[in-house]
Order: structure tokens, then C-alpha cells, then sequence
């Protein structure tokens, strides 16, 4: 068994870069699952599948193999042994994801790729349920937030800079959405493990944010 990090929290809390931090201090393998759920996304907007025939998801799901290849230690998603990592990151596919995430089927399917990684490896896995479902013995569980307007001025930065015009209102009420969604889901909902640390980063820098994470690692594994 590798030794585990569990970071989980809401969309735009800055989980994928603080994470791939982390387990570069570490030496340790960064598993972004947001990504996993994205390539199963984007199979699903391939396929046809709409807000109007999303029971549709659950049926066709198993035909997507979705699989992890590490490049210079950075997470390469294959879908059906398609490199799709250029496709991820849209909007339309981050809407897709949150419908298609909430579907047991879809969860299940992801389930085994995730928890053979953390076997395997030493690994710091960021996502929506790892430390309550996928690895609950992890050895840290943080749940990193911060507050949808903070979040929601983090995303639009990132879009300005992609050269896409959003208002502040638009994307703090999408990113509002998307936490109503994971949080209410029948399935795996978005919450913070009885035995994870809470960091609140939206008065911290990133920098910060990572060194609370490894001092919280070094003492657990101090104590051990
Ligand atoms: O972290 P992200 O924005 O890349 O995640 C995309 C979607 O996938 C998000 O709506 C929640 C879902 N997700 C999930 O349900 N469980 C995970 N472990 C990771 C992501």
C-alpha cells in the first residue's frame, strides 16, 4: 500500500494545483480524478448525450475505457487509448461531468482505476469523495475550500487569461450550481470526511496553502 494523501473540496478551491505541489515536494504521484470523470464527459458529448437523454449515461458508460499513463510525472488520461487531455478543460465538459459524476454507474466504473493507483503508488489524489469513500484509511485527508466568490474571481482569471469573457455574477452562479449538484447527489456526495483537516484558502496563497498541507503530512507521519 502507498502512503496516501486525500484532497478533496469544491470546484475552484484550488485542489489540482495545490495537490500537484504537494506531491512534487514529495516525490509523490498526483492523481487529479476530476479528470477521470471529465474523459467519461467527454465520451458522453461524443455520444450524443444531452441534459434531454442523460439516462442514456448510465447504459453506454461501460463502453468507455478510461485508463492513466504518466508522462515526466504528469497524469496523461487515455480514453479507449485516446490521449484526451487537451479536451478537458472546457466548460461544456465541467457541466457534463457534474451531471454525469452523480451516476452510481459512472462511479463504480472509476472506483478500481483509483483505488489500484493508491495501492500502487505513494500518491496525493484530489477529487469529491476520496477521503469519505475511495480511500478511507488515507493517511491525510484535507478538505480545502474557500468562498464561491473567491473561487469564482480564481475561475475568472483563468478564462480571461484563456481570452474567454465571462461576468464575475456568471461564473460565481455556475460555480454555485456545480456545488449544489455534487453535494446533493445521491452518491458519493461532496463532504468533508469526519477525520480530515479543514483549510479555508481564500485569505491564503497557494504557497501557503502548500506548506500547511506538508506540515500537516510531516507530523502525521512524525506521530507514526
Ligand atoms: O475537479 P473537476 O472540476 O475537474 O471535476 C469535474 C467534475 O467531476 C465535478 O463536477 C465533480 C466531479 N468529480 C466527482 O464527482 N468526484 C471526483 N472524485 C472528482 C470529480
Amino acid at each position: 500500500m502507498g502512503c496516501n494523501i486525500a484532497i478533496d473540496g469544491p470546484a475552484g478551491a484550488g485542489k489540482s494545483t495545490i495537490a500537484r505541489r504537494v506531491a512534487g515536494e514529495l516525490s509523490f504521484i498526483y492523481v487529479d480524478t476530476g479528470a477521470m470523470y471529465r474523459a467519461m464527459a467527454l465520451y458522453m458529448i461524443r455520444n450524443g448525450v444531452t441534459k434531454e437523454n442523460e439516462d442514456e449515461i448510465e447504459k453506454i458508460c461501460e463502453g468507455a475505457r478510461i485508463s492513466i499513463k504518466y508522462v515526466n510525472k504528469e497524469q496523461t488520461v487515455l480514453l479507449n487509448g485516446e490521449n484526451v487531455n487537451a479536451y478537458l478543460r472546457t466548460e461544456e465538459v465541467g457541466k457534463m461531468a457534474s451531471v454525469s459524476s452523480a451516476k452510481p454507474a459512472v462511479r463504480a466504473h472509476l472506483l478500481a482505476l483509483q483505488r489500484t493507483l493508491a495501492a500502487e503508488n505513494d500518491v496525493v489524489m484530489d477529487g469529491r469523495d476520496i477521503g469519505t469513500t475511495i480511500l478511507p484509511d488515507a493517511d491525510v485527508k484535507i478538505y480545502l475550500t474557500a468562498s464561491a466568490r473567491t473561487r469564482a474571481l480564481r475561475r475568472l482569471q483563468e478564462l480571461k487569461e484563456k481570452g474567454q469573457e465571462c461576468s464575475l455574477e456568471e461564473v460565481e452562479r455556475d460555480i454555485i450550481e456545480r456545488d449544489e449538484r455534487d453535494m446533493n447527489r445521491e452518491v458519493s456526495p461532496l463532504c468533508q470526511a469526519e477525520d480530515a483537516v479543514l483549510v479555508d484558502s481564500s485569505e491564503m496563497s497557494i504557497q501557503e496553502v502548500v506548506d500547511e498541507i506538508l506540515r500537516i503530512y510531516r507530523e502525521k507521519v512524525d506521530r507514526a
